[in-house]
């Protein structure tokens, strides 16, 4: 699958396959976390991975693509040292460097035929007892996987002419833009 079809075809998934996946593929889903990019190289992130076992499944009110996954990673930071050294920015940064990493695991899990969904709605402090998560850990996401029962249709996107400026913010234009055009 090349790049580009990766990134258009991935969707999130909310119906999973009762079929296990290897570790051997968690384990390269998860280090391609590890390449994206991160503020000043601070690498913040802290994931745990487990096999889905039903333990989140209330905390995350009963949502069926953690109720149906097949593994799981709970996406944490420690922004301590982003802090020291971005001060009140450290956080932020913390954020957008779990964000680029998180797209990163669902793009590879996709590249291997396994689906993902991003679940950000669920009851953080049964989750941060649950996983036995310190309280200087950020928590930022649960992320579930498995494989894919049917791939849902993509939901449609808004035109790169609505959404891209020309030069400075605002200015939108009814042609193509040169960058993009074919
Ligand atoms: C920050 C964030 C939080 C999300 N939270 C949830 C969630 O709690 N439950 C869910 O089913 N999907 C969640 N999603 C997935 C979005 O609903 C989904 O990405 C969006 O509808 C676009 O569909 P697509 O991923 O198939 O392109 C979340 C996505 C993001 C980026």
């Amino acid at each position: 699958m090349d790049i580009d079809n990766i990134i258009k075809e991935r969707r999130s998934i909310r119906h999973f396959k009762k079929k296990d996946i290897p570790w051997k593929k968690i384990n390269e889903i998860l280090e391609s976390f590890t390449y994206a990019p991160c503020a000043g190289d601070i690498q913040n992130f802290r994931l745990i991975v487990f096999k889905n076992d039903g333990k989140l499944n209330k905390a995350c009110h009963s949502q069926s693509s953690v109720v149906e996954s097949n593994f799981l990673v709970a996406v944490c930071s420690d922004d301590s040292d982003l802090v020291i050294s971005y001060k009140e920015k450290g956080k932020f940064f913390g954020i957008q460097n779990t964000a680029a990493g998180i797209q990163n695991m669902m793009l590879k899990a996709y590249s291997m035929k396994v689906g993902s969904c991003w679940i950000r709605t669920y009851d953080e402090d049964k989750i941060r007892a649950i996983l036995k998560i310190p309280e200087k850990i950020s928590l930022h996401a649960i992320v579930a996987f498995g494989y894919f029962k049917d791939k849902p249709e993509m939901p449609l996107r808004l035109d790169t002419q609505k959404v891209i400026s020309f030069n400075e913010f605002g200015k939108y234009r009814r042609d193509p833009l040169p960058l993009i055009k074919k």
